[in-house]
């Protein structure tokens, strides 16, 4: 249960996208409302669209889904 609320607190703390300021709870609800694909979590969240193109974020994305993937 702690261990939860604190992944919870920090996922809402990390940001995935600097540039958008997009934390990984959000990646995290895109993924679980169904985006599967890179592009899907970037269009649902905005993503990817910052100055540096993705170019940071982007491999973070894949991660998460492929966690994600593997927890199902
Ligand atoms: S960190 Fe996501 S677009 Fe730059």
């Amino acid at each position: 249960m702690e261990h939860n609320l604190n992944q919870g607190l920090l996922d809402k703390l990390t940001k995935v996208c600097i540039c958008k300021g997009i934390p990984r709870s959000s990646i995290k609800a895109a993924i679980k409302n169904g985006a599967n694909t890179i592009e899907a979590v970037q269009k649902a969240t905005g993503a990817g669209s910052g100055s540096c193109g993705g170019k940071r974020c982007t491999s973070k994305i894949q991660e998460l889904l492929i966690q994600q993937k593997a927890g199902e």
